[in-house]
């Protein structure tokens, strides 16, 4: 049963005071003034609904509780925040609103700014793939300086859930599988969309979310419960916030999934320790949508009343959409069950927030309609869209050097091209799932990004062939025919921008609808082809990886996902994208993951079965590991040399080695430095991912590459929960892929 006494609470309220996990001063001293002064005359009443978020009744991301007239409890200070609400106009009629209130306290503005706001950006996983941290803080600058141009105040982003399981569709949201990636890709997010900080009018608040563990959800089952040793869930799925803390981001967002049996909106461990005590984070912490009354659903809490109170002695400051704080909150505080101290601390936590915004000073400071046409009409956030679009894509196979295609020599080939398939002319499914949407959108299809490189002599032969997700292949002679009069096709299949993203989990991850078997009949006419596949998971595809000679994995690539797909199929961008997760062969081998745990019977190689920890019926390799992707050039790795073959905790190794561009074209690739602990007090991954490095060379060109080695990189979480580097001998990998190591040394630690 569980404990609602009294006796409970007060144990919670001490820990909480012991663990240091309140609010310190944050302010200049003149805003703290006026944020104490603010306090001092704020009601109960006034205090709660500053914790309380209402979403827009326009745009709905979840179930939207009814009941009330949102616009009487603005002017009544009854609300702290709206999320779903966009543009100057519509923000300034619901702020107009709060300033009738008796304290004006203006409101906060939150959106879902996940990939872009006007300007779609690829899908977070896909820019993953660019494995350029740069100009991933550069689409979260723009995507802040388009979205806070337009009203809005706060993103519910980045995403950092650490994600092994391509069946959870909301793998698309985040960095992929990698702690060690992720944690830098989540660091440089959120300095793209705070900028240079707080109070500067093109930033916004970041909001890193879902804390925690959340990719964690059992069988890939959005929503799911977690269980996990506090070891994993510290070495594996929290770097990525703790990065997040260290870049300054203003705020987090909790989570749907318990962990180890206790939603994560109502963890104490999670949020006042971790997060509030150990973190020192000092802003405020959202629950994620309806998080707090689903606790009744979890059987954790069995009313409103108990799922008020758990929320807020968890730390819990801001309730997203569940009205529990509204309908509970006074009630607890008077029945001295939650004392004064925890809701002044969760309103200074946010109150904080909008002094730091410069709201208090002018409410309306984001509401500048010229602004908003100039920042949404800026064409150089096209350009960069389209720069890390084409960054992001990954090329899987390019047999025969199929790619890229020739269209502007003299004695080319192709003379005729058969673009088929079902997103070969869609525009929406090019933005992916978390776009939003906007009438006068512009997307440019990939058809379009064909045809505007097409010179005069060469054609383009146009068939659907599908539709993504029917069984009907009425489309097939048609798609047949063309193919049959082109010199090479380009098929485009993959996902409907609806099939991965929140509530999409998949059992099957496989190509939806009959589009490998449209691949199977275009093979057929014995043309060569070129597949182009959108989508926002790792897929299964194993007939069109093992039989067509060319494929491009292009995610979902935003506003200039056509002309990003034409730079690479024609050849004006050399693709350097490596994979951010791995690719399994089969739905059965997941959870697949590059850094694996060594077994006490290690299978090597996919034919080394017998009492071996692999599978009988198919192989432990997956189809495509983490880090591949291909270029059109080849790179040679040599001359690995590292300063000393021992260290000291509180040495460096300087590890040099040359990388030459041996191909015919110019290109980038990422040199990617893995390190593996040969024997610890607890057991360590195969390899791990510890540093990388993305650079171009010119044909023939040769560069040194440097990469320092120190203690941090060799430390782990030990049984204890402590953060050492332990004594012993370390494999150093350098590699183009995590299963493609090039280079190799050891050495040790002293
Ligand atoms: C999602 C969050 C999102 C929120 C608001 C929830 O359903 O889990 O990631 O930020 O909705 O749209």
């Amino acid at each position: 049963m569980r404990l609602l006494n009294v006796k409970n609470i007060i144990l919670g309220v001490i820990f909480i005071f012991s663990c240091n996990s309140l609010i310190h001063a944050q302010l200049s001293e003149k805003d703290q003034v006026r944020l104490d002064e603010l306090m001092g005359k704020m009601t109960l009443e006034e205090k709660i609904g500053q914790l309380n978020q209402y979403t827009g009744d326009y745009e709905a991301t979840g179930p939207i509780r009814k009941g009330g007239d949102k616009v009487e409890e603005i002017k009544n200070g009854k609300v702290g925040s709206m999320l779903n609400i966009k543009g100057v106009e519509n923000t300034r009629i619901l702020q107009e609103f709060a300033m009738q209130s008796r304290l004006k306290i203006p409101l906060l503005f939150g959106l879902d700014v996940v990939h872009g706001y006007y300007t779609t950006f690829p899908i977070p996983l896909a820019e993953a793939a660019s494995w350029d941290i740069e100009a991933i803080e550069k689409s979260a600058r723009i995507a802040a300086t388009e979205a806070s141009s337009g009203g809005v105040h706060w993103t519910f982003a980045p995403m950092v859930d650490i994600a092994r399981d391509p069946r959870w569709g909301r793998v698309m949201e985040g960095a992929g599988e990698d702690t060690w990636l992720g944690a830098k890709i989540a660091g440089a997010r959120v300095r793209g969309f705070q900028g240079d900080g707080l109070g500067s009018t093109d930033a916004v608040m970041a909001c890193v979310k879902h804390f925690a563990a959340y990719g964690a959800a059992v069988g890939g089952r959005d929503y799911n419960s977690v269980d996990m040793s506090e070891r994993m869930l510290r070495e594996t799925y929290l770097p990525p916030f703790k990065a997040s803390v260290d870049a300054g981001a203003a705020t987090f967002m909790n989570s749907f999934n318990d962990l180890n049996g206790i939603p994560a909106t109502g963890n104490v461990f999670l949020q006042r320790e971790i997060l509030k005590g150990e973190w020192d984070f000092q802003g405020f912490v959202v629950s994620d949508w309806g998080s707090m009354g689903e606790m009744i659903a979890h059987g954790y809490c069995k009313d409103e009343k108990e799922a008020a109170l758990r929320s807020i002695i968890a730390g819990s400051d801001m309730d997203m959409e569940s009205r529990v704080y509204t309908h509970e909150l006074e009630k607890l505080v008077n029945e001295g069950l939650v004392p004064m101290a925890l809701i002044d601390d969760a309103v200074k936590r946010i109150l904080t927030k909008k002094f730091e915004m410069g709201l208090f000073d002018d409410p309306f400071r984001f509401c500048n309609p010229e602004r908003e046409k100039a920042a949404l009409n800026d064409p150089s956030n096209r350009e960069a869209a389209r720069d890390i679009a084409r960054k992001s894509i990954v090329m899987l196979k390019n047999n025969n050097q199929t790619l890229p295609i020739d269209i502007k020599s003299k004695d080319k080939k192709v003379k005729t091209i058969a673009l088929i398939g079902p997103l070969a002319q869609s525009e929406n499914d090019m933005l992916g799932f978390w776009s939003i949407s906007w009438p006068d959108g512009d997307i440019v299809s990939l058809e379009e990004g064909l045809r505007s490189r097409l010179p005069e002599d060469v054609k383009l032969l146009v068939a659907k062939g599908c539709e993504i997700n029917t069984d009907s292949k009425t489309g097939f002679d048609e798609a047949i025919e063309i193919a049959r009069k082109a010199d090479i096709v380009i098929l485009s299949i993959g996902e409907a921008l609806d099939m991965s993203g929140e509530a999409k989990s998949k059992g099957h991850i496989r190509l939806p609808g009959v589009q490998e078997e449209l691949a199977q009949a275009i093979q057929g006419t014995g043309k060569p082809v070129v597949v182009i596949m959108n989508a926002g998971r790792p897929l299964v595809f194993n007939w069109v990886a093992d039989n067509m000679p060319a494929i491009l994995y292009t995610w979902w690539l935003g506003s200039e996902a056509g002309n990003a797909m034409a730079d690479v199929i024609f050849g004006d961008y050399n693709p350097s994208g490596k994979l951010p997760m791995t690719f399994p062969r089969d739905e059965g081998q997941i959870p697949l993951y590059y850094n694996y745990f060594s077994t006490g019977r290690p299978s090597f190689g996919d034919h080394d079965l017998l009492y071996k920890s692999a599978y009988i019926d198919m192989p432990n390799s997956p189809k495509f590991p983490f880090g591949y992707g291909l270029s059109y050039t080849t790179f040679e790795y040599s001359d690995l040399v590292l300063s000393s073959k021992s260290m000291s905790s509180k040495d460096k190794i300087h590890v040099t080695l040359n990388l030459k561009n041996t191909g015919k074209t110019a290109g980038e690739e990422v040199v990617q430095l893995y390190l593996k602990d040969r024997f610890g007090s607890v057991i360590r991954p195969v390899k791990e991912l510890k540093d990388f490095r993305k650079l171009m060379l010119q044909p023939g060109e040769t560069k040194s590459i440097i990469f320092d080695i120190d203690a941090e990189m060799l430390s782990f979480y030990n049984n204890d929960l402590q953060w050492v580097a332990e004594e012993g001998e370390f494999e150093l990998m350098i590699g183009s892929s995590s299963a493609d190591i090039r280079l190799k040394e050891s050495f040790e630690l002293k």
